[in-house]
């Protein structure tokens, strides 16, 4: 509660960096669980990445397979950890952190193996990585707990919050993948990690055209209104891809560059392949359905300033429609 009032107190009246300093000291001074600074300090952006360079003739990293998995406790945790990343919905430990309808592997396909799909074993050697732009150096464990803040929505989980930094459940999933990368140069920026970018076309985007093609291509999946497929007893069949069940306004997904990069070599799931780094739609069609995905409503960005307005000032100015008219309404409501 003191915590929070603080946040609110300090978010309003310091500029970025200071409120940020001010508090972490507030946090320090007042909160004994020393964890709880580090949180807030960390979960603030989702980072754009750097274009990986193209692969070479010897191809992409050669990531184990699962007959060479390990016995024993090493193992065990691989297994946890891969599992946890596959079906995070269903993991005894991960599913508490899970707020909407996804699971990692969802937008990190093949397991979290595929080639310019955001691979493991392409992000394992990076990290820990200094950044200037928080001035700090921002480890895996941040990064895993970014995730759960933005893509899984941790905010609306039963445990209301990422897991713990350091806890067994982040342990785990950082042993799979240190066993993905295997063999992989360390702090490279290797062949197939992160998605490829697609340049915003000439022309911009259209979120009419976007429409058409949402309906013609990837409804039959992920389902007219975007809510993705389920089963009866809530298990998901397709993840969605706006409304509650969806992503927040603070993943990296909601970028329209970023998705328009994802779906260009990744969807539709069966006709676009990233590791042969095949495309089903152009680039202008990447960003048309990209653009019509993130013109809807999903659950708030979880650094919600109070206001959409200073919100966006904050945290928005990269291209995305946050606090932006479509289909006759101001963008960024949030769906709780
Ligand atoms: C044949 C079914 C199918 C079609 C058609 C399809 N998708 Fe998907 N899509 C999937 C599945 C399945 C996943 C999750 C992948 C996984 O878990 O391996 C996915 C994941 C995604 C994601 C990741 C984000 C998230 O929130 O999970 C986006 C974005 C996406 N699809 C967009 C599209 C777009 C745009 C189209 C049409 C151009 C499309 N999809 C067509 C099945 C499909
Ligand atoms: C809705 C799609 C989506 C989901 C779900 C998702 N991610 Fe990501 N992830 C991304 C995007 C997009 C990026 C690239 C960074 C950016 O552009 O924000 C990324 C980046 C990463 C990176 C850094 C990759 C690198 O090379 O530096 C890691 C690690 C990662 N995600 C792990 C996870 C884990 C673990 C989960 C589940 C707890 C998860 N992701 C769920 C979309 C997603």
């Amino acid at each position: 509660m003191i915590l929070e009032a603080i946040v609110k107190t300090t978010n309003q009246q310091t500029p970025r960096y200071g409120r940020r300093t001010a508090l972490v000291l507030a946090a320090t001074l007042l909160v004994p669980a020393a964890g709880m600074a580090q949180q807030d300090e960390t979960l603030t952006e989702q980072v754009e990445l750097e274009e990986a360079p193209e692969a070479g003739s010897e191809g992409y990293h050669d990531y184990p397979g699962m007959d060479e998995l390990p016995d024993g406790e090493f193992g065990e945790a691989v297994r946890s950890g891969m599992e946890a990343f596959v079906n995070t919905r269903q993991h005894p430990e991960a599913r508490r952190h899970v707020g909407n309808g996804q699971n990692c592997a969802n937008c990190h396909l093949g397991s979290g193996m595929a080639a310019n799909s955001a691979p493991v074993w392409g992000a394992w050697g990076i990290y820990p990585k200094y950044r200037g732009k928080n001035d700090h150096v921002n480890t895996m464990d941040e990064r895993i707990r970014g995730c759960f803040t933005y893509s899984m929505n941790a905010k609306g989980s039963e445990a209301g919050a990422p897991p713990e930094p350091d806890s067994q459940l982040l342990k785990d999933m950082q042993s799979f993948m240190f066993w993905a990368a295997q063999g992989a140069p360390i702090g490279e920026n290797l062949p197939g990690r992160g998605y490829r970018s697609v340049e915003e076309p000439e022309d911009g985007y259209s979120i009419s055209r976007g429409e058409s093609i949402y309906e013609a291509q990837c409804a039959i999946c992920h389902a007219e209104d975007g809510s993705g497929k389920f089963t009866a007893d809530g298990e998901q069949i397709f993840p969605p891809l706006w409304g509650e069940k969806a992503y927040n306004w603070g993943a990296g997904m909601h970028r329209i560059n970023t998705a328009a990069g994802f779906i260009k070599y990744n969807m539709p799931l069966g006709k676009a392949n990233p590791v042969e780094k095949h495309a089903a739609l152009s680039d202008q069609e990447a960003w048309d359905v990209s653009a019509y995905i993130n013109s809807h409503e999903r659950p708030q960005d979880p650094r919600w300033e109070g206001d959409k307005a200073t919100t966006e000032e904050n945290w928005h100015t990269h291209k995305c429609l946050y606090n932006h008219e479509a289909h006759g309404h101001t963008l960024g409501e949030g769906t709780e």
